[in-house]
């Protein structure tokens, strides 16, 4: 049988995050964002003054923190228990969340951990999530937005000035695109989302899911 998996992957701003939530309560399954576990280790090595260039470390610090899915509308990430806290998206963890990234003894550890979350089911997004943590998923997804209209969404997310969230958004695809490339994994659907509402996208992705496995979600 084919793993209830929904992949989503996309370029910061692109509006990942909102779909991936509204997809998830559209199919009744949980919904897992993949950043807010990188984002999580990130925090717990700053708090304990891990130095970021140590993956060892890292990766065993890694083995100590409790991710698990709580029991909303759809069920979501939660980090030792808890709802992830506003801190995870501070510019702290923003600047150093893709040196973390960047060690495989960490993404090896992330991908098992990813993989158990997801394995009854779910909308997972994350960089790599088509291509490395459910390669198998039957439906993956790649968001696309034009650069002016993904800083104009974080910076409403994030109440900012949209000409410093864009040069934020630029440094930090830079980084990560060194350690996942910015492309659609092999069979994934492509929504450009620049002109696309938050409904559009999601009646979008419902299509895409019903085209490409009309069985698996229904
Ligand atoms: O999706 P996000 O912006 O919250 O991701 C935060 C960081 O974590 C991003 O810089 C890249 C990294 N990341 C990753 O390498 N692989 C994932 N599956 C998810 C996030």
């Amino acid at each position: 049988m084919s793993v209830r998996v929904v992949a989503i992957d996309g370029a910061a701003g692109s509006g990942k995050s909102t779909l991936a939530r509204g997809l998830a309560r559209a199919l009744g399954l949980p919904y897992l964002n993949t950043g807010i576990m990188y984002r999580a280790l990130t925090l717990e090595a700053i708090r304990r003054e891990v130095e970021l260039d140590d993956g060892e470390t890292l990766a065993a610090l890694m083995g100590t923190l409790r991710f698990s899915l709580g029991h909303g509308d759809p069920p979501e990430l939660e980090v030792e228990g808890s709802p992830p806290g506003a801190e995870l998206e501070g510019p702290e963890v923003e600047s150093h969340v893709s040196q973390v990234a960047a060690h495989p003894q960490v993404r090896a550890l992330m991908r098992d951990a990813q993989r158990a979350l997801g394995r009854s089911g779910g909308v997972i997004e994350g960089r790599d999530t088509g291509s490395v943590v459910f390669p198998e998923a039957p439906v993956k997804l790649y968001l696309v937005a034009d650069p002016g209209v993904r800083a104009h969404r974080r910076a409403r997310e994030r109440a900012a000035p949209a000409h410093h969230v864009g040069e934020a958004l630029e440094t930090r695809d830079e980084r990560d695109a060194t350690v996942n490339p910015f492309e659609p994994p092999e069979g994934a659907v492509v929504i450009d989302t620049s002109a696309l509402d938050v409904s559009s996208t999601l009646a979008a992705a419902l299509d895409a899911v019903r085209r490409l496995a009309p069985r698996v979600f229904s």
